[in-house]
């Protein structure tokens, strides 16, 4: 079974509608393979999605960068699974690092968000990374395995789930991980999906690399077997994001 290519760019924080404007026009324009081969989403702040989407290509999809962990209501400041749907944003990243550290987003409450996406009909790029002193401390399958198998008690079926494997000494950093070292991490995860949820499920489903990708070194990373795509950040501002996404040399 082939897993077809998945690019994300994650524009974070960042923008202005001038910035959004520009930086969309350099997508419309950029030379990219065709969605038989690549699928790319774009996840912009919340309030640029309408504009972004009025604007972007139509063969780009958008993302949410969170939502909130059930249905609406009285949760200030927070915005739905159900807001998402409504406004047809197919996809929704959840977990980011940025997310579990700096807004206290435990495995559980991931989880939770997962499972309440799902079923409102949206995809979900399902973030995971462990921490440097993680990393040295050779624990790094172990939490990955744990932030995905907490997942893995909530929901029941993995097809609409891209797995991004984002260790966060490498996010921002320009720190990249080696390739060995992210294939080594995603052929564990894979490996993981086998045992715990099937071979099936292990074989189709895309786990791709995030932190400090750039076109300089997506080519290398991206070769590796497990490796199924990017979720970039930075670079995802600017035009050697399109190079990221011919970073598999397929016919336009
Ligand atoms: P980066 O961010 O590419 O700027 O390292 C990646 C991410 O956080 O998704």
């Amino acid at each position: 079974m082939t897993r077809k290519f998945f690019v994300g760019g994650n524009w974070k924080c960042n923008g202005t509608v001038e910035d959004v404007k520009r930086i969309v026009c350099m997508l419309n324009n950029g030379e990219v393979p065709c969605p038989n081969h690549i699928e790319t989403i774009i996840a912009p702040p919340y309030v640029f999605i309408p504009l972004v989407k009025s604007m972007l290509r139509t063969d780009f999809q958008i993302a949410a960068q969170n939502c909130w962990k059930g249905k609406g209501g009285a949760f200030t400041g927070e915005i739905s699974a159900e807001m998402l749907a409504n406004l047809h944003v197919p996809w929704v990243i959840l977990g980011h690092s940025e997310r579990r550290q700096m807004c206290g987003e435990t495995d559980a409450i991931v989880a939770e968000k997962t499972a309440y996406a799902l079923n409102q009909g949206l995809k979900v790029c399902l973030c995971c990374g462990e921490t440097l002193k993680e990393r040295e401390m050779n624990e790094t399958n172990a939490v990955v395995c744990r932030q995905v198998g907490a997942v893995a008690g909530k929901i029941a079926c993995w097809a609409n789930v891209v797995i991004a494997y984002e260790p966060i000494w490498a996010i921002g950093t320009g720190k990249v991980a080696t390739p060995a070292q992210a294939q080594e991490v995603h052929y564990n995860l894979r490996k993981w999906l086998d045992c715990n949820i099937s071979p099936q499920v292990a074989q189709a489903t895309r786990i791709i690399y995030g932190g400090s990708v750039t076109s300089a070194n997506c080519k290398e990373i991206g070769s590796n077997p497990d490796v199924d795509g990017f979720l970039v950040g930075g670079a995802a501002l600017k035009e050697e994001f399109i190079a990221i996404l011919n970073a598999r040399n397929y016919q336009h």
